[in-house]
């Protein structure tokens, strides 16, 4: 990432055609899935070859939305012509980020099989609300005309955090079954975290004010970092429930599951390119 933020600033036509290709060649490599399986191979110091066919499988089948060149592009014309829109983004994350880390918290209260597997989802509920926070922070860093003074402050008040929240597991508890299904989803939306991650990075280093650069690049680094330790779990969760005889069932929910988020992507894009795209990205949504 760090590279990538300082081929980008030190760019001296940040909005030539060449900066564009660049941009999308190196957020969105031909070998995407390849480069993403080695960093997560790396960091969980195992080779995961179920989750590879899993989720390589996944990839060729559906094809995913967001990991196509022309969702990079389209991102680069929103940030480089939308006045505002990379502010709105960044802020944007804060309560989706919010929103995550509660959908984890009711997760873990109801996971009572396996300890190991539910420490792992705390933590991640935890990291998500501190995330929450951290785009509040990046929003004021890198925009610093964008909010009003004290918005972020009372904006950050209004997410819930769950890292005070008394540790009290509910009395339904959540099927094995279940379980992989959730964090096969978690583990998607992950890799698309990441992807989006790669994608503002460069943009939001570039808006932000030579004095508050290095804050804004330990902010992003630190929230890549986090993104690449959630995949990591979740895949070697994967590969040890498909060693123990999950891996049917992993890889089938792999295929419906990316089908599912995928469509979602595509509706959740519809609306900005309907009114950012001026008509030049009919071939981005189509599945
Ligand atoms: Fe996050
Ligand atoms: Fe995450």
């Amino acid at each position: 990432m760090t590279s990538s933020i300082e081929s980008s600033t030190s760019d001296r036509d940040a909005l030539s055609r060449t900066a564009l290709k660049d941009y999308v060649k190196r957020v969105c490599p031909e070998d995407y899935l390849e480069q993403l399986l080695n960093v997560v191979r790396e960091y969980t110091d195992h080779e995961l070859p179920h989750y590879t066919d899993a989720l390589t499988a996944a990839f060729q089948d559906v094809q995913p939305v967001f990991a196509r060149p022309r969702y990079a592009e389209f991102f680069w014309h929103c940030a480089t012509t939308v006045p505002g829109y990379a502010a709105r983004v960044t802020l944007a994350n804060g309560p989706a980020e919010s929103e995550g880390s509660e959908k984890l918290f009711t997760l873990w209260q109801g996971v009572h099989h396996d300890d190991v597997a539910a420490e792992q989802v705390l933590q991640h509920a935890r990291d998500e609300s501190a995330h929450s926070r951290l785009f509040v922070r990046l929003t004021e860093t890198a925009f610093p005309a964008f909010l009003p003074p004290g918005a972020g402050t009372r904006l950050a008040a209004t997410m819930p955090d769950i890292r005070t929240r008394p540790l009290d597991k509910t009395s339904v508890s959540v099927p094995h079954e279940h379980l992989i299904d959730h964090l096969v989803q978690m583990n998607i939306g992950e890799i698309r975290t990441r992807l989006h991650m790669h994608l503002f990075a460069p943009i939001i280093f570039g808006f932000t004010p030579t004095q508050e650069k290095p804050t804004s690049r330990r902010i992003l680094e630190s929230l890549v970092k986090d993104e690449v330790r959630h995949i990591g779990y979740t895949a070697l969760l994967m590969e040890q429930w498909a060693t123990d005889g999950a891996g049917e069932r992993i890889r089938a929910l792999y295929q419906n599951r990316l089908h599912i988020f995928n469509e979602l992507t595509v509706e959740q894009t519809e609306g900005a390119v309907r009114s950012h795209g001026r008509g030049e990205f009919p071939d981005l949504l189509e599945l």
